[in-house]
């Protein structure tokens, strides 16, 4: 049996093993008023998508695609805010759906800073748990190609080739994480 006193040692160990890089992480981001818990969202990541999505989510090969210059841009096109919730690793995760809203923005500002529509609005707990009841369970790969083809299109690559226009919002959301 485990008992309540080892548990607590268990999570404590954790805490010392991932609660550095876990504040290294977050002193970078100037998280705003968009995550509510930084520090926790980071430990998700680490537990539970960074073994395959790589620590600054670059991938692995014939895995986990790599996020940064492009897991921003599905934002901007029809269907895209739901895929970022509903692929697999995202809509199975063991976590809340209140840990899971704040998992998918802190990645957003972590990994897409640049590529964030001026407008980006935050996911929330409800609307997370409607999308993840909706798991892409075999047709992720097809949804991500066609919305990667819609983003190709001409039209969508000019609205998308914008960076961040919003003056304050370099400063306001990334904090300098990506050094220019
Ligand atoms: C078992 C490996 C695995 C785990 C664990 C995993 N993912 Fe993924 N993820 C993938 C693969 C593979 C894809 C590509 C789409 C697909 O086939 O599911 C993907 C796609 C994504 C995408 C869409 C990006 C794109 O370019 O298509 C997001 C966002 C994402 N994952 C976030 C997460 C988050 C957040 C977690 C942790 C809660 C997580 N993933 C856990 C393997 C994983």
């Amino acid at each position: 049996m485990w008992s309540a006193r080892n548990i607590v040692a268990i999570t404590a160990a954790f805490v010392a093993a991932f609660g550095v890089s876990a504040r290294a992480y977050t002193a970078e981001l100037n998280t705003a008023n968009l995550v509510n818990n930084p520090q926790k969202a980071a430990l998700n990541w680490m537990m539970n998508c960074q073994g395959c999505h790589g620590v600054d989510a670059q991938g692995s090969p014939n895995g986990a695609p790599p996020m940064p210059g492009v897991v921003g841009k599905f934002l901007q096109v029809d269907g895209g805010r739901e895929y970022l919730a509903r692929v697999p690793g995202v809509a199975i995760s063991p976590i809340s759906d209140d840990e899971l809203a704040d998992l998918l923005n802190w990645m957003l500002l972590r990994f897409a800073c640049d590529d964030l529509p001026t407008n980006f609005k935050p996911y929330g707990a409800a609307e997370v748990s409607a999308l993840r009841a909706d798991v892409l369970i075999t047709q992720a790969m097809r949804e991500r190609e066609s919305l990667l083809a819609i983003l190709s299109t001409s039209d969508v690559k000019r609205k998308t080739s914008v960076k961040n226009t919003n003056a304050k919002a370099p400063s306001q959301y990334c904090g300098g994480a990506h050094g220019s």
